[in-house]
């Protein structure tokens, strides 16, 4: 459930009337070529019910025990900062990457690869920028089950490979294989030329079928493949509608049937602000200092403030937090997460030495995470992980010690469990990140079977409306990470076709409701430094 301090917010929307410059949808903004006038198109985003995941099923207490264990070592490889990952001695003259999805891809969308298409589902990443599909060189003993869908690129008429290896670095092992490239769709834009992995082998709990692959939506910075993603080749290009893609992902505790391995988790929408998908206005944060498209590439924002239960929590400089879709809990810095904590009733530490903490299944309380002067509420069923013991009455709390601690990387790492319960959008001009409420009712499903998927025939791709490659704005920041021994040189993005889909789906609720066509909102192009002071002292000022 999604609040907002209501005072809080009319003040904040009368100011931001004044001080940001916000473009209408009849205004493109200062990227946008004005020849296209394109929209977005949605996705849907599946679940997958057979992933372990205390939302999906009740686990046994040594069962969820390791699985916490899991989660958190999964972003103790995935925050690494550049400067301390290493190339391991056996990768010389390759390249070395981390990344991290999850072994359970929990949420992931289909998209098509090759001419013609083959469909393929991808986990969408906001926390990692390298892209990587399962290839059919990948056998059962490299860790690719044989139920998995594997890229061929003998079936590919368009399929180029680089020579480059690849590697991506996760916990339990490594991702490995080849750089290529091909044509591939998303969300109905078709571009002929993307450069991912060809993994022919994969690492341990990785990702197990139906996922066949990662799709990083970070920034190029923080591709340690020195590859372009997706959504930002189409940004480079100018053919977005709005400068944005996002998410909207359904809470499927308790409602995810058993009998059906896929179930619809949340939409996915590319190139359009779409104001069926949330309610209210729409409040954006420009990325935290650093974070940019020059900087470290992830998502990250500054919190203004946490609260639980109405106490103000003391953030200190442990504001950052990257904002990332293929993470499942929220991770903190400790002695934030101590006192978000010390401050539940009931609540103590998991064990002696845990980076997890319970509280009292049956115990009620808020928290509050402030973006951008607004407050988004979590529940304590939002929170809620599930019982800590067969017998026992305390719960296991979705906010845990991060255990990336270097202050070189985002204070906290805000994943699934906050996600679910806003609509989220990435914008990229300026880079920023807008929360909104979703719709009364929640958030919606679009029918799994009324999407069209790419049908298997050829491509239209072809002929090329933005020959030249139009760059402008930046272009690859390939040696953005040390770990990488040999740039990537691939450029054909830059001169790709693009097939971009000219109107967006129907939306079709799977069951629930849908919110009231709320006015559109934009990103702001522009905001003041003194603005951002001044949200920040007016929200503790009215949380005092
Ligand atoms: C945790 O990871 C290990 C090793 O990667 C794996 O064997 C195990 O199944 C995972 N456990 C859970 C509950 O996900
Ligand atoms: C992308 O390719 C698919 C499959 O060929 C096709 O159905 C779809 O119309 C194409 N999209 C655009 C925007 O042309």
């Amino acid at each position: 459930m999604v609040q907002a301090l209501p005072v809080l917010v009319g003040t904040v929307a009368a100011m931001a009337a004044c001080a940001w410059a916000v473009p209408t949808a009849t205004t493109p903004s200062p990227r946008a070529t004005p020849t296209v006038s394109s929209h977005g198109m949605r996705i849907p985003i599946r679940i997958n019910a057979q992933a372990k995941h205390p939302r999906n099923k009740r686990m046994r207490p040594s069962e969820l025990a390791d699985w916490l264990e899991n989660e958190s070592s999964k972003l103790r490889v995935k925050y690494t900062h550049p400067h301390d990952r290493r190339a391991s001695s056996h990768t010389k003259r390759q390249q070395v990457g981390l990344g991290d999805s999850g072994a359970d891809s929990y949420y992931f969308a289909p998209i098509g690869i090759g001419t013609p298409l083959k469909t393929m589902d991808v986990v969408l990443d906001t926390g990692s920028s390298d892209f990587w599909l399962a290839d059919a060189a990948c056998s059962t003993a490299r860790n690719c089950p044989s139920s998995m869908v594997k890229y061929d690129a003998s079936k590919s008429s368009t399929y180029h490979n680089s020579g480059t290896q690849f590697q991506v670095q996760y916990g339990s092992g490594a991702v490995k294989g080849t750089l290529a490239t091909d044509a591939v769709s998303l969300a109905d834009y078709n571009i002929s030329s993307v450069s991912f992995g060809q993994a022919s082998q994969l690492a341990k709990n990785t990702i197990r079928p139906p996922a066949s692959g990662i799709m990083g939506m970070g920034f190029d910075t923080l591709s340690t493949t020195g590859t372009m993603p997706l959504w930002q080749i189409l940004t480079e290009r100018h053919l977005l509608h709005d400068y944005l893609f996002s998410f909207q992902l359904t809470t499927n505790f308790g409602r995810v049937e058993s009998s059906d391995e896929i179930n619809a988790g949340g939409v996915f929408t590319l190139g359009v602000l779409d104001s069926q998908q949330y309610s209210g206005d729409v409040t954006w944060l420009p990325l935290a200092e650093g974070y940019g498209p020059n900087g470290l590439g992830y998502w990250a924002i500054d919190i203004d403030q946490m609260a639980v239960n109405g106490q103000r929590i003391r953030m200190g400089n442990m504001g950052v937090a990257a904002i990332d879709t293929g993470t499942t809990l929220i991770g903190g810095p400790q002695p934030l997460v101590e006192q978000i904590h010390s401050i539940i009733p009931g609540a103590r530490p998991l064990s002696q030495s845990s980076q997890y903490f319970t509280f009292p299944c049956k115990q009620k309380f808020e928290v509050q995470f402030v973006f951008g002067g607004r407050a988004f509420t979590l529940s304590n069923e939002d929170l809620n992980l599930g019982p800590a013991s067969t017998f026992g009455s305390s719960c296991v709390s979705a906010i845990f010690i991060s255990p990336s601690q270097s202050n070189r990387m985002p204070a906290w790492i805000v994943g699934d469990s906050f996600l679910k319960t806003v609509f989220a959008a990435f914008g990229s001009s300026p880079p920023s990140v807008g929360f909104a409420s979703l719709p009364s009712g929640g958030a919606q499903s679009l029918s799994l079977t009324s999407v069209p998927m790419p049908s298997g025939r050829e491509s239209s791709v072809g002929g090329n409306p933005f020959g030249g490659g139009g760059g402008g704005g930046g272009g690859p920041l390939g040696g953005g990470s040390p770990a990488m021994t040999e740039p990537n040189t691939d450029k054909s993005w830059q001169t790709a076709s693009v097939d971009v889909p000219n109107k967006i789906q129907p939306l079709n609720p799977a069951g629930g409701t849908f919110g009231n066509a709320a006015p559109r909102a934009h990103l702001p192009m522009q905001r003041g430094v003194g603005l951002g002071v001044a949200l920040v002292a007016m929200t503790v000022a009215l949380l005092l």
